[in-house]
């Protein structure tokens, strides 16, 4: 029988140094390494990158889930990683993909101020559950948008 799958949602601040510019190739090199390894260990999930912060879901077997979020929590080019969730679940919400990438869009930059606003701008207050629908729905607008 396989492993059940495990879903980890977490939130983070940016600690790369540069321009926005700089910022964003960073942001693109952690995704060439997320979707390499992601995809190898059968992980999948999604990543936000907004106002300077992250937001990231995890799902898989949760040895592969836990191994990469340790090296992920130790990671210096984030700070202040807090863990809103971590359980067993019945399905994986990310089935497609690796790691799939929401950015600063109009519609993201809408959604997520909602979700920060809810919890009085205090991450220790953000809802792991508020972020796995925004999350989704962000990925969902901008499957379409590429379709
Ligand atoms: C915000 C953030 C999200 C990350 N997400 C993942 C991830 O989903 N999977 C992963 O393997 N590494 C992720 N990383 C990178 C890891 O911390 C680590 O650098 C990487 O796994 C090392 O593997 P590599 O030597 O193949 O690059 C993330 C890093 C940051 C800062």
């Amino acid at each position: 029988m396989s492993e059940q799958v495990h879903r980890l949602v977490y939130f983070s601040r940016n600690a790369m140094p540069g321009t926005s510019d700089e910022i964003v190739e960073g942001v693109h090199q952690i995704l060439k390494s997320s979707r390499r390894n992601n995809a190898r260990a059968g992980v999948t999930g999604a990543l936000l990158f907004n106002s300077g912060c992250f937001a990231q879901v995890l799902e898989g077997p949760s040895s592969a889930v836990s191994e990469t979020f340790e090296r992920i929590q130790w990671d210096e080019r984030h700070s202040e990683v807090l863990v809103l969730d971590y359980a067993p679940v019945d399905g994986r919400v990310f089935p497609d993909w690796s790691m799939s990438f929401v950015g600063a869009s109009q519609s993201g930059q809408h959604l997520f101020g909602d979700v920060s606003a809810a919890s009085g701008f205090n991450p220790i207050h953000l809802k792991a559950a508020q972020v796995l629908t925004t999350l989704h729905r962000l990925v969902m607008d901008e499957e379409k948008q590429t379709a």
